[in-house]
């Protein structure tokens, strides 16, 4: 009889699944999708830990059914849907995946500067209509080389970015909650909020997801931008008023949109922003190659054990 009881709310990478079947009675849903509500609150009857594959919400009200739970780790860096403060009042640790997909997240996020200036995708889809030898309405793209790039969040992913974007010739600018002590080392420079949206070329969201930095860009910031500036986002879809960016890019005051988060996740087919000729959108896969998974994965298992033995974890939220 194994000891401890985990529940996993979505499927999760097979050397996760084997490594935690080996140690713990595991109950999992490896068919796809998410675990339904009512299933995963009477599992969590019994559970000593939960692996959060993301898309729920882990409040008070859920730890309320949970109440021998040890350990909560979810597999991503970002943790806006967990009420640290509720798992903390309860004592129970959470746990994150930094570090091992910041090389995935910052090539994508560089992917995405390229195709905001480039339009890849839409020149793709442009032969795909059959319409190669027509120029208009494609028109001609721009360069990154020369060009000012503006990250907001300089943590270890804006700061893999920045060395991405300076291969491409790039000056960058940087926004964060401190100063970083290598600046001069990275060849970056630390400026306001405002100097950098009324600077940037283009403006890379790199941020967490909190009261801060909800809706940080939103109809007035946009407005501070430079027109023709071109907006990427990798962070939370909820940095950004989804509204106020339909407006600017529709206006044309902003030239493109790269997204690979958006608010509402997922975005349905039909919204309105997905009517916009000025827009790329990827469904929140930053992170989705198979090493980073994989390592993702693993972390999230290293912390759950090291939770369920009274151990600090490996990745834990909050520990410096
Ligand atoms: C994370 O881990 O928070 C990322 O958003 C995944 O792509």
């Amino acid at each position: 009889m194994k000891e401890y009881v985990v529940v996993a709310n979505g499927k999760l990478r097979q050397c996760a699944y084997d490594k935690l079947n080996e140690t713990v009675t595991l109950l999992g849903w490896q068919q796809g999708g998410k675990m339904p509500r009512e299933v995963l609150e009477e599992r969590l009857a019994n559970a000593d830990a939960l692996y959060s594959t993301g898309g729920i919400r882990i409040a008070e009200s859920l730890l309320a059914k949970a109440p021998k739970l040890k350990v909560v780790a979810q597999a991503s860096v970002g943790y806006d849907n967990i009420d640290v403060a509720a798992c903390t009042a309860r004592g129970i640790p959470v746990g994150n995946t930094p570090g091992v997909l910041v090389d995935a997240v910052a090539d994508t996020a560089y992917a995405l500067l390229l195709d905001s200036a480039r339009r890849i995708v839409k020149a793709h889809e442009h032969v795909a209509s059959g319409k190669w030898g027509e120029r208009k309405p494609f028109g001609l793209t721009v360069d990154l080389a020369g060009k000012t790039l503006g990250i907001i969040g300089m943590g270890d992913i804006g700061s893999a970015i920045a060395k991405r974007a300076q291969v491409s010739k790039m000056r960058v600018i940087y926004n964060n909650r401190h100063q970083r002590p290598d600046d001069a080392e990275l060849g970056v420079t630390f400026v306001s909020k405002e100097e950098l949206l009324a600077e940037a070329d283009f403006v890379l969201l790199a941020v967490t997801l909190n009261e801060s930095t909800k809706h940080l860009l939103n109809k007035e910031t946009f407005a501070m931008m430079k027109k023709g500036a071109r907006l990427i986002n990798i962070s939370r879809g909820g940095v950004v008023d989804t509204d106020a960016l339909y407006d600017a890019l529709a206006s044309g005051h902003l030239a493109y949109a790269a997204l690979d988060v958006t608010d509402p996740e997922p975005l349905p087919g039909d919204h309105k922003l997905l009517t916009l000729p000025n827009i790329t959108i990827t469904p929140h896969m930053a992170s989705a190659t198979v090493e980073t998974r994989d390592a993702m994965a693993m972390l999230t298992v290293d912390n759950i054990l090291a939770g369920l033995a009274g151990k600090p974890l490996p990745a834990q939220v909050g520990r410096k």
